[in-house]
């Protein structure tokens, strides 16, 4: 709900509250956090200074000096009496920087505002969600902010974006716009950032925020392995169970910047959006800019009631297209099992043991095309290599169609090889700076999506690829970070706009073959898990988590991306052992118990497994099929996690909370071990559950007593599936 009353703007979910208030014709940040039963008068709550040393006063009120530099501001700008971080700069037509909105006007209506060409959640019919729009203005300067705001009211979450207007007849060239601006006033928080690199991405690190600003960002032209669009502000006592967290995380792929400044008042400021390095935005007059869209979620039990709000949301608001709501194909995939050294009946080999044991999707992943046999060479130029495959992909399609498995593709169609009949024909389309030689990225270069013709280009690809039929699956992968990022088009007032229209002529490539082809499941990819990120997750249901499909690595690097994302947009394959990346055993059974969570498939050349490994995949698969619906739209609680402790756990309960999946995973036998038990959560306490064994226990049982945690061996994995008996 959006309420207006005695200058407060009132936004309610069913837990949660947010508070703006109009004062001295700014917007002012009053409150967000548990439901407020009722809002009091504005002069009760406004956290106000007078006459503040150095805080230059910009608001004078019956008298009395304020300063706009210690109120908790809603959308700070650049150039006034605010000093700390803005959210907002500009430079106009006389060199001058300085904005200064005041508060205009307001709109409220039902449903959810729009951000053209942006990826966002959505609200469908019967959900109870409205907008509220506030317009704030510069007079001298003629520009209009927009604030907007949506309240998903069930699904407990806020969301926010802002367009600015340019309303003058005179250019004016933003410098900085981002999405989110909130201060809090209080500043004894935590902070918990996603942070990595490439095969051991999103490891939470919590830390005290201290004086001064904490950030994390991108300027890699993706999200990234290293940093997620993503941060949480935790009280100190705060854990998965206990506490407060407010959570942030922007709808984006490109480069951004997330952070939190502590000021000398205790006032918190979380700020995130496209990261202002190397961005200047024209407009001229008339003229609009829409930011990306930033998620806000309040959580009162502590980081995992937070993570399960996020994984609601995106679950279903904001996964988007045919796949959000069915279970999606077990896949096997050739990369581990060939990498570029394959042809045509080497994959069906690997096909028709997959099918035996209830694989029902065959990928096949780099270097079909081209003359492409390793890292180099012939991006761009997608035509089948028929040395390897002589009868083409749709030769290909339609053999292992007839084994009765649907056949899938990977493509990376941002790239172009230097070395490639495309890169030849238009040296010109990839991101450059005329004079400077690019920097290879894995030997490749960008395609410059800012260009209408490139864009349609890849479209083209699509359609040659897709319009036929063969291809049910496509995995889109994207293999560098970006460097000399220039477009040879649009001349000098282009330049400052190639990051973010790059991301925009990704979404519309995306947009167009998710709307044009509606039956083809996409898997986003980067390198592993360098684009894991709500804009993706908007068009595609699922990424592909990272490279490092080694188990144990898995449970570090999935428990953190679930803090944000759920389980059902996790690519989690099993692969061969001794792994690929860390060169570790472990068993088969742990494995598939780790992969069985998110969106379940195999890396690996099943013809090598012996018949006991075989018999234990074929089982994976059928208890992947028979549970994935609770693992990928039920409620995760994290018993235990694994960073600091010696295993993981999971509870998984399903919707109708007849079903509880607990997930266990032990690291290191200990010999002679001490007990240690995990309670589980969230049970009916009068109930009674069975498990697989036909043993009996009350929820108060299981939630009072707990279940012991079995160190017996390394690698010990169990998946105990309780359900409710009337
Ligand atoms: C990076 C991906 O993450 C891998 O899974 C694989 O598809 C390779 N690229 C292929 O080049």
């Amino acid at each position: 709900m959006i309420a207006f009353k005695n200058s407060i703007f009132h936004l309610s979910t069913d837990n949660t509250s947010y508070l703006i208030g109009i004062f001295g014709g700014q917007l002012i940040n009053l409150y967000y956090g548990k439901r407020l039963n009722s809002v009091p008068e504005i002069s009760d709550i406004l956290p106000i200074d007078y006459s503040r040393i150095f805080s230059p006063n910009d608001i004078n009120i019956d008298g009395k000096k304020c300063s706009t530099d210690n109120l908790t501001m809603e959308y700070p700008t650049f150039g006034s009496a605010d000093l700390r971080t803005p959210a907002f700069s500009a430079t106009y037509t006389d060199g001058t920087a300085v904005t200064r909105f005041e508060y205009e006007d307001y709109e409220i209506h039902k449903g959810k505002y729009d951000i053209p060409g942006l990826p966002s959640v959505y609200a469908e019919d019967g959900d109870r969600v409205s907008s509220l729009c506030i317009t704030m203005s510069d007079k001298v300067k003629g520009v209009e902010a927009k604030l907007n705001y949506a309240v998903f009211e069930e699904y407990d979450a806020i969301t926010r974006s802002v367009e600015i207007i340019n309303s003058s007849n005179s250019v004016m060239d933003i410098d900085k716009a981002l999405s989110l601006s909130i201060d809090f006033r209080c500043a004894d928080f935590d902070m918990i950032t996603l942070n990595g690199a490439w095969a051991r991405e999103r490891l939470p690190e919590r830390s005290p925020l201290s004086y001064g600003t904490k950030q994390v960002e991108s300027m890699r032209g993706i999200t990234s392995h290293h940093e997620n669009p993503f941060f949480a502000l935790v009280d100190k006592n705060t854990d998965e169970f206990v506490g407060e967290a407010y959570g942030f995380n922007l709808i984006y792929s490109g480069n951004f910047v997330a952070g939190a400044q502590r000021d000398a008042y205790n006032v918190t400021r979380a700020f995130m959006g496209i990261n202002p390095q190397n961005f200047k935005w024209r407009l001229e007059g008339g003229e609009h800019f829409n930011t990306p869209e930033v998620v806000l979620v309040y959580s009162d039990c502590g980081i995992g009631k937070m993570s399960r709000t996020f994984h609601k949301l995106y679950r279903e608001r904001l996964c988007s297209g045919k796949f959000r709501d069915i279970r999606r194909p077990v896949l096997i995939n050739n990369w581990e099992a060939t990498y570029f050294d394959f042809n045509e009946e080497k994959i069906l080999e690997i096909a028709r043991t997959a099918k035996s044991l209830g694989v029902e999707l065959m990928v096949l992943d780099d270097g079909w095309f081209g003359t492409r046999n390793g890292e180099s060479g012939s991006l761009g130029d997608w035509v089948p290599n028929t040395q390897k495959l002589p009868n083409g992909i749709t030769g290909l399609a339609k053999k292992v169609r007839a084994l009765d498995m649907s056949f899938g593709l990977w493509v990376e169609p941002e790239m172009v090889s230097p070395d490639s009949d495309l890169n030849r024909a238009h040296p010109d389309w990839c991101l450059h700076i005329e004079g400077r030689e690019p920097t290879l990225g894995r030997n490749q270069l960008v395609l410059d999506l800012t260009r209408n013709e490139v864009v349609d280009y890849i479209k083209s690809v699509f359609d040659r690829l897709l319009s036929g039929g063969d291809i049910s699956y496509v995995k889109w992968d994207m293999n560098r970070s970006m460097t000399e990022v220039g477009s040879a088009v649009g001349g000098p007032q282009a330049q400052g706009k190639v990051y973010h229209r790059y991301i925009l002529g990704l979404y519309e490539i995306m947009n167009y073959v998710t709307e044009k082809y509606p039956d083809v499941l996409f898997e986003g990819c980067s390198g592993g898990g360098a684009r894991f990120d709500g804009g993706i997750l908007h068009y595609f249901p699922q990424i592909w988590t990272s490279d490092d499909t080694d188990a144990l690595e898995r449970l570090y690097i999935q428990y953190g991306t679930s803090i944000c994302y759920p389980y059902s947009a996790m690519g989690a394959h099993v692969s061969a052992v001794p792994n690929h990346q860390v060169y570790r055993t472990t068993p088969m059974k742990m494995r598939g118990d780790v992969s069985i969570c998110g969106q379940l498939g195999y890396e690996l050349d099943l013809n090598k497994l012996d018949d006991q490994d075989k018999e234990c995949v074929r089982k994976q698969i059928e208890d992947y099929k028979a549970l994935s619906d609770v693992f990928h739209t039920g409620d995760l609680y994290r018993l235990m996690v694994p960073v600091g402790n010696n295993a993981a756990i999971n509870e998984f309960i399903s919707e109708d909370k007849n079903t509880v999946i607990v997930c266990s995973y032990i690291m290191k036998g200990i010999p002679n071990a001490p007990r240690d038990y995990v309670k589980l959560r969230a049970l009916d306490k009068k109930a009674k559950y069975k498990d697989q064994n036909g043993k009996v226990y009350t929820g108060e049982q299981l939630m009072s007593f707990g279940i012991k945690v079995d160190y017996t061996a390394d690698y010990r994995s169990n998946i105990t599936v309780y359900n409710k008996v009337n």
